[in-house]
């Protein structure tokens, strides 16, 4: 007789661009993974009524609400996805760790440090399962370049030089949007930035102390697309800073939507005393590495993400057919879904995203007061 898994109730809140990617995710994890767990997509919100109840009928949920309260309060939901705009995600996830159930929030955390704080506080307390979606580092690709790092293969680290960049603002025409506005976001540090560094502590681990540049490029943007009013902008279009890594490493940050021509530019160079590895998300399925020592005939090696790689395999036995975006979403919510089932621990959590909260405020203080700043100040 067919053994029956427990059921693990799902309610999502969003249905915009990463409110679809987790319900694809969720789709896809049940197809590609053997789970502990029988995902039951119970409840999907949206402030908009209409769309939340059109959106729950074809993505495969039982019910919508309007109001996310009644998806928390749902006695079948027992982990709560919220991909709704930046400055909700603190009353959300509050309410859902106060309700008992497992989080799954996206980046950034929070809008501020100490709702940052307050929250991996009551993520402590209701000893629930948390995650952040820094699904990038969700790549088998980056898992490899981890391994390399942690093995020693590129000797002593001595170098990180991080980049994330799109091109999505770079029209001064392109309207405010809640994005623009540091109460309800945080600008290009919070939007990009917090990838980049949930990557550089993923690979290198604690920085010590950060200086920093920011910068506002068009301090007005039209209100609404073809608006005559203008409307104020609140928050970075790039920033710059420089990292002390605690493990003696130095590094390079930078995070803009203004640079032309980038779509999804999240690039890190890491060097050691024995050799450099290279990555760009455009390309998220090589990793280019150099090895010193063989003289004459050095250069750059281009590995090429294959079924070698955990993760990989599960999506395609071929090597080079290559994994995209949403593959990464969806690693990235089997690793969740281990956790909540007590068969691993993988991924980011919320104290581990309070970790990059601390250092994207290292960096805003250190643009702002134009110093060096010890994360220790935090
Ligand atoms: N991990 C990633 O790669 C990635 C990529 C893009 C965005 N994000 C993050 O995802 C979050 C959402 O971004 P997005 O691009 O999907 O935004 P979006 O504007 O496309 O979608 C936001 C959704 O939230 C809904 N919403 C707003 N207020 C609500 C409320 N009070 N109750 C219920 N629903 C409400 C909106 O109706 C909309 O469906 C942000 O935190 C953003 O930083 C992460």
């Amino acid at each position: 007789m067919r053994k029956s898994l427990p059921v693990l109730g799902i309610g999502l809140i969003g249905t915009g661009f990463m409110g679809r990617a987790h319900a694809m995710a969720f789709h896809n994890a049940r197809s590609t993974f053997s789970l502990p767990a029988q995902l039951k997509l119970v409840a999907l919100a949206d402030a908009d009524a209409a769309r939340a109840e059109q959106c729950a009928q074809s993505w495969g949920f039982d019910r919508s609400h309007a109001r996310w309260e009644r998806l928390i309060n749902d006695s079948d939901v027992h982990l709560v996805a919220i991909t709704t705009p930046n400055h909700l995600h603190f009353p959300m996830a509050m309410a859902a760790l106060e309700a008992g159930k497992a989080v799954y929030c996206e980046k950034p955390l929070a809008v501020s440090l100490e709702q940052a704080n307050q929250m991996q506080c009551a993520a402590k307390a209701a000893g629930v399962v948390t995650r952040v979606g820094y699904n990038y580092q969700h790549n088998p690709m980056i898992g490899l370049a981890r391994q390399m790092i942690e093995s020693g293969e590129l000797g002593q680290i001595i170098s990180f030089q991080g980049e994330f960049s799109e091109d999505f603002m770079s029209d001064p025409l392109s309207p405010w949007a809640w994005r623009c506005d540091a109460a309800h976001a945080g600008g290009a540090l919070a939007d990009l930035g917090s990838h980049l560094l949930a990557m550089a502590r993923y690979l290198l681990g604690d920085v010590e102390s950060v200086c920093a540049d920011s910068h506002t490029v068009h301090r007005r943007r039209p209100a609404s697309a073809g608006s005559q009013q203008l409307r104020e902008i609140t928050v970075d279009d790039q920033t710059h800073a420089l990292l002390r890594f605690a493990n003696g490493a130095r590094g390079t940050f930078s995070s803009s939507w203004l640079k032309h021509g980038y779509k999804n530019h999240l690039s890190i160079e890491i060097s050691g005393t024995k050799g450099t590895l290279a990555f760009d998300q455009e390309r998220l399925n090589e990793l280019r590495v150099f090895r010193s020592g063989a003289s004459g005939r050095d250069g750059f090696q281009r590995l090429l993400a294959g079924p070698s790689l955990p993760g990989y395999a599960a999506f395609c036995p071929a090597p080079g057919h290559q994994l995209g975006y949403n593959e990464l979403k969806t690693l990235e919510v089997h690793a969740l879904i281990q956790a909540v089932c007590g068969k691993g621990n993988d991924g980011p959590d919320f104290e581990e995203a309070w970790q990059v909260e601390r250092l994207a405020t290292a960096i805003r203080v250190a643009a702002q007061e134009q110093r060096w700043v010890a994360l220790k100040e935090f």
